[in-house]
C-alpha cells in the first residue's frame, strides 16, 4: 500500500504515525499552574535531544485549538518534571490522560503523593522510580494543528536507590513501560546483548566550530 502524505487528514496521519513510530517511551509530566495545582499527564512523543547540557523534547498537541494544561503551565512558569513510570504505575499513568479542568489535580485525584522540586518549583511523583526536573529551553511549533515541541533542560536527576550499576540505569530492574498504538502499552521483552561497537567519544564543541 502507498499513501501520499498529502491525501491524509491529521487524524489519519496520527493513526499511522503512532503505529509506525513504536515503541515510544512515556514522559509522565507533572506541572503546576498559577494556583499551585499539580497537573499530571502522559506524553509519548518524547525523546532526548542533547547530552550536555542534558535536554529532552516532548511534542504537546492541542485540544480544540487550545493548549493542553501541561503546555500552558510550562509556558506560564518555565519548568516541569518528567517522571518515568514502571510497570506498577501503568494504571494511574493511563488514567492521568483523562481530560479534567485546570483546577483539578490528576495527582490528587489518583492518590499519587508528590515531593517538592529541589531546583525547580514543580513537584515530582513520589512513586516514580526516576524523575527529571526540567527548565524550559524552547518551544517550537510544527504543522497546522498547533502541536508544539517543548525542549527542557534537565537540571536535576532523581533516581531510586538500586536502579544504577556503573553509572548506567539497569533497565531490567527499572521495568519501564512504553506506548504502542492507541490505549496499548508494552513492557520489556527479552533483552538481547550484542557486542559493543566502539564510538568516537563525544566532545564539547567550541562555539565557532558549531
Ligand atoms: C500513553 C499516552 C501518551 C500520550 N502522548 C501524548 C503526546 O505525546 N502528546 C500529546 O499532546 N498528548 C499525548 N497524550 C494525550 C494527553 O495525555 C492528554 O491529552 C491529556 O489529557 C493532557 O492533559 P493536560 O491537559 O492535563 O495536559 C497521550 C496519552 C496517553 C495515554
Amino acid at each position: 500500500m502507498h499513501f501520499p502524505a498529502s491525501d491524509l487528514n491529521p487524524e489519519q496521519t496520527y493513526r499511522l504515525m503512532s503505529g509506525i513510530i513504536v515503541p515510544r517511551p512515556i514522559a509522565w509530566i507533572s506541572s503546576v499552574n498559577a494556583h499551585g495545582v499539580v497537573n499530571l499527564a502522559p506524553f509519548s512523543c518524547y525523546t532526548f535531544v542533547s547530552n550536555q547540557p542534558p535536554m529532552i523534547g516532548v511534542n504537546i498537541g492541542r485540544k480544540a485549538g487550545q493548549r493542553k494544561d501541561t503546555g500552558r503551565n510550562i509556558m506560564d512558569n518555565g519548568h516541569f518534571v518528567v517522571n518515568i513510570a514502571d510497570e506498577t504505575l501503568l494504571d494511574p499513568l493511563h488514567e492521568s490522560a483523562q481530560e479534567h479542568p485546570p483546577e483539578v489535580s490528576e495527582a490528587d485525584l489518583l492518590g499519587l503523593p508528590v515531593i517538592p522540586g529541589v531546583v525547580v518549583a514543580t513537584p515530582r511523583l513520589a512513586a516514580a522510580p526516576i524523575s527529571l526536573e526540567c527548565r524550559l529551553h524552547s518551544v517550537t511549533p510544527f504543522g497546522n494543528t498547533g502541536a508544539e515541541f517543548f525542549v527542557g533542560e534537565v537540571v536535576m536527576f532523581h533516581i531510586r536507590e538500586g536502579l544504577m550499576q556503573d553509572g548506567k540505569i539497569d533497565t531490567a530492574i527499572l521495568r519501564p513501560i512504553c506506548r504502542i498504538g492507541g490505549p496499548n502499552y508494552a513492557s520489556l521483552g527479552e533483552i538481547i546483548t550484542k557486542r559493543g561497537i566502539a564510538q568516537t567519544a563525544k566532545s564539547v564543541m567550541k562555539p565557532e566550530a558549531a
